[in-house]
């Protein structure tokens, strides 16, 4: 198979049980969606492909900051949201792996991460703000800082700005208006991209399957 490799701790697990399946003689190729789960991937011994090389990835497996009953998440909290969702969005599966926690009736007690170009911020920001007004939803926007107390740099050398939005009532709506504001790159909101979550809790796993 094809996989896209996911980004965060919860990835992490993934590829590097993967990584022992590979080392048994598991034949696959894997795409990472960020220059830490590349590093893993290497560490684990999995082979790399690319977009350019592969038309098509079977499936990918991620986590995620939130998800709704939908099967909508929020994704970016470790800041690799653009890499995710073009890995995604050329996958024919997607599988999030999660704790049961980040199950949630509506999206946006997490806060959307937005990665921006810093030129313009200003003007960018007013945008999102409009767009937020448009669909009804307010909050705080943060610029993200790194754990040095400088600002966070994606892997493709843009920005995050953190939307404390609470609830998000219309979340393709907002996503929608948030891909048109030139200045943003990309924003956490995949809408339509996961085809199932499986929830880990004490209770056991809980897989959700899109309908
Ligand atoms: C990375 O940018 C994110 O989209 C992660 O997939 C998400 O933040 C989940 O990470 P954890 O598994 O570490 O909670």
């Amino acid at each position: 198979m094809r996989l896209g490799l996911g980004t965060g701790s919860t990835a992490k697990h993934f590829v590097e049980l993967l990584g022992e399946r590979v080392r048994a003689g598991l034949d696959v190729a894997g795409v990472p969606t960020s220059e830490a789960t590349r590093a893993d991937a290497v560490r684990c011994g999995i082979p790399l492909t690319t977009l350019e090389d592969i038309d098509r990835l079977d499936l990918t497996v991620d986590g995620a900051d939130e998800i709704d009953p939908a099967l909508n998440l929020i994704k970016g909290g470790g800041g690799a949201l653009l890499r995710e969702k073009i890995v995604a969005a050329a996958s024919d599966r997607m599988i999030v792996i999660a704790d049961g926690s980040k199950f949630v009736g509506v999206l946006g007690r997490f806060p959307l991460p937005i990665e921006v170009i810093p030129f313009g911020l200003a003007a960018t920001r007013r945008a999102i703000d409009k767009a937020f007004a448009k669909t009804g939803v307010s909050g705080q926007m943060v610029v993200r800082n790194g754990k040095d107390g400088h600002v966070f740099v994606t892997d493709d050398g843009h920005w995050i700005v953190d939307a404390h939005l609470g609830q998000i009532g219309n979340a393709p709506q907002l996503a929608n208006l948030l891909t048109s504001i030139p200045g943003v790159v990309e924003h956490g909101l995949f809408i339509g991209l996961a085809s199932a979550a499986m929830l880990a809790g004490p209770e056991g796993i809980r897989v959700i399957e899109r309908s």
